[in-house]
């Protein structure tokens, strides 16, 4: 099975992320942006019928992603420490998250904590460090996403920051529980998730993000899949027997590994009720 190059794997570990480039057929996506635009009622190329900026489509059909993209899925497998780790079936859907002009009319305003929005995924769950209702924030990119177009930004120094938190609270964290717009003040390095259409990103749950303006109207349809272990994840193996997710949380706190304890049972929560940013992308 091919899995993740060395330089994948030292990027990850630094930044938290790896782009898998092409990893779904532009033809794919081209026909999956028609069909995003047929739902939508929306002329793909007459802006005026653009009646809404923003639209986080709900899912009607749901694919394997190991079909959709052989490649990424290899390499989500690799990350979270192989295929059994992950709860199946492991789907993409086409709840499309569609960005036509986001505060398109104020000025573009650089990634930066000041932006509105910073959050980590997973309003649905009561958050531990070890959680596995999160396993990857996983941002596909069905439309090529340029700079001013709409990309997610990241801070890709945020891990460590997410990650104290978390080991701080082994009460655990409801989903906005964390002051986001506090924790982002802690990091420094800003990165945009730009791409082609068909490029994947791959990235360490504890990363916070926000959408961004889309000062130029561009087309941006992306998705937000969740990925679902089937075990809490583990600190307190080797590091050589830890998933490179696992290993990146251990690094954030300290480097050696540790036992962690969750000092509360583990809880659902019903999304919408907590206040969490409406729109995640
Ligand atoms: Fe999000």
């Amino acid at each position: 099975m091919s899995t993740l190059t060395d330089a994948e794997v030292a990027h990850f570990l630094e930044f938290g992320y790896i782009k898998v480039p092409n990893a779904i057929p532009r033809s794919v996506c081209e026909e999956a942006e028609r069909e995003c635009f047929e739902r939508l009622g929306f002329d793909m190329e007459d802006q005026s019928t653009w009646s809404m900026p923003r639209i986080h489509m709900p899912s009607t059909k749901h694919r394997e992603v190991k079909d959709v993209s052989p490649v990424a899925y290899e390499k989500m497998c690799a990350l979270v420490g192989g295929e059994h780790k992950l709860k199946q079936p492991c789907t993409w859907s086409d709840g499309y998250i569609v960005n036509l002009g986001v505060r398109a009319d104020d000025p573009w305003e650089p990634a930066g904590p000041d932006c509105p929005g910073w959050h980590v995924d997973g309003d649905f769950f009561l958050h531990f460090l070890d959680s596995p209702e999160q396993a990857l924030l996983v941002i596909v990119l069905w439309t090529d996403v340029v700079h001013q177009g709409g990309p997610t930004f990241m801070a890709s120094d945020s891990v460590p920051v997410i990650a104290k938190y978390l080991a701080d609270h082994p009460e655990g964290v409801e989903p906005n529980g964390f002051e986001f717009q506090q924790r982002i003040r802690e990091c420094q390095r800003f990165e945009e998730a730009t791409g082609e259409a068909g490029d994947v990103y791959l990235i360490h749950p504890f990363t916070l993000h926000a959408t961004s303006q889309n000062v130029l109207r561009k087309r941006r349809i992306i998705t937000n899949p969740a990925l679902i272990l089937n075990e809490p994840m583990r600190f307190d193996l080797p590091m050589n027997e830890l998933s490179l997710v696992e290993q990146k949380t251990v690094n954030a706190l300290g480097g050696v590994p540790f036992k962690f304890q969750p000092t509360r049972e583990r809880e659902r929560r019903v999304p919408g009720q907590k206040q969490m940013p409406k729109s995640s992308m």
